[in-house]
């Protein structure tokens, strides 16, 4: 059987390592396209989702941190930065950790996720709460970078979107071919970035750095949907918003760093970025946990809340394949289980209490 070994060594001849780079992985990527049974039956699609929860810090950043932190280590940096609405420090400081670097994030006030916040504190990551949102975050780290000997990983960082091409390459591997239409949520803009990059390059001919030539794997290319939170889209508005403002903390962000290629993405392949409200994403959100059994955090369903949202508006045709990434664990950011759970029926959250014996177990069942 394959052993699954990190997106580094399983995609190197598409990424920029070489054969002495001291690879830090921790097995990330391949993770499950589960078939989304209820919303197949319900849009006339084939729908799948790559749930990204399955990575080893419980997001989508770790395909793009190994290769980040394997650049920093290579190139001899001591200490990496990054902004982040929580996931990304988790994975920075996880990642980090195995390297032997120092890692500071800088986090808004308030609003990071418990999960999140946790992780960079038991991977011993320097915490800074800086007053601000992600975009001052984001701000400061990238100065701090420029004048500091701290390495910037960031999704601005192209070392980032090179691991986070990956998951484009596992959804072909795995289908076959490029999907119809990809949809996933959008923040800082890197991941619709990094798919489309993906996509891209596994449509043409390539030259690996070894010099070999491989043939194109896909035939096709997809059409890219990406959705923000109404509170917080800039990219849909066209104009950066300096008070972003959604329960989906990890797309609170208002001037996505990679706004240009966001919208490269868009044009390029006759997508579309919409908006999400919170309704529509908490909806979203309780649909994949009570329909499909996939338990995401609420910013994750940002890209199912779009395809339901465009399924009522008669905008999505019958018969495509879909492919909607979920982008982080529901572990993250749990009280909006029982909070969703709640709204549709509060004795859904309240556990039926019973004598110790097995006739009134029986009989509450
Ligand atoms: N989904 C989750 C769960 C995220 O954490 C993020 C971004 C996104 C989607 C959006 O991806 O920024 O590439 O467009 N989180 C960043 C962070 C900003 O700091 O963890 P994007």
């Amino acid at each position: 059987a394959h052993v699954w070994q990190g997106v580094i060594n399983e995609y190197r001849d598409r990424l920029p390592v070489t054969e002495s780079t001291d690879v830090v992985t921790m097995g990330e990527g391949g993770t499950p396209l589960i078939r989304a049974r209820a919303l197949s039956e319900l849009t006339g699609c084939t729908v799948w989702l790559k749930f990204e929860g399955m990575n080893p810090t419980g997001s989508f950043k770790d395909r793009g941190m190994t290769m980040a932190i394997t650049k920093a280590k290579e190139e001899g940096a001591e200490a990496v930065v990054c902004a982040s609405t929580g996931n990304t420090s988790a994975s920075a400081a996880a990642y980090a950790k195995q390297a032997g670097l120092t890692c500071a994030v800088l986090v808004p006030e308030g609003r990071i996720a418990m999960g999140k916040l946790s992780q960079a504190v038991a991977h011993g990551a320097d915490i800074i709460q800086v007053d601000g949102n992600f975009d001052n975050c984001l701000e400061v780290a990238r100065k701090l970078a420029e004048s500091y000997p701290v390495f910037l990983v960031n999704s601005v960082n192209p070392y980032r979107i090179e691991g986070q091409k990956t998951a484009a390459f596992e959804v072909v591997d795995t289908l076959g071919d490029a999907p119809d239409l990809h949809v996933l949520p959008v923040g800082n803009a890197g991941n619709i970035t990094a798919y489309w990059k993906g996509y891209q390059e596994y449509a043409r001919p390539w030259t690996a750095p070894s010099g070999e030539e491989l043939p194109a794997v896909s035939t096709r290319l997809p059409v890219m949907w990406g959705f923000q939170a109404e509170g917080a889209a800039p990219l849909v508005l066209g104009h950066p918003v300096t008070e972003p403002d959604t329960i989906a903390t990890a797309i609170r962000i208002g001037n996505p760093a990679s706004w240009d290629s966001a919208v490269a993405a868009r044009e390029e392949s006759g997508g579309l970025i919409g908006a999400v409200s919170d309704d529509e994403i908490l909806t979203a959100h309780r649909w994949l946990s009570a329909k499909e059994g996939v338990f995401v955090e609420p910013g994750s369903a940002a890209g199912v809340a779009g395809v339901l949202q465009k399924h009522a508006a008669g905008e999505l045709a019958a018969g495509q394949t879909v492919v909607i990434t979920v982008t982080g664990h529901g572990l993250k950011d749990p009280q909006w289980a029982i909070k969703a759970a709640e709204r549709e029926d509060p004795s859904l959250v309240e556990p039926r209490r019973v004598p110790f014996d097995v006739v009134s177990v029986a009989d509450a069942l």
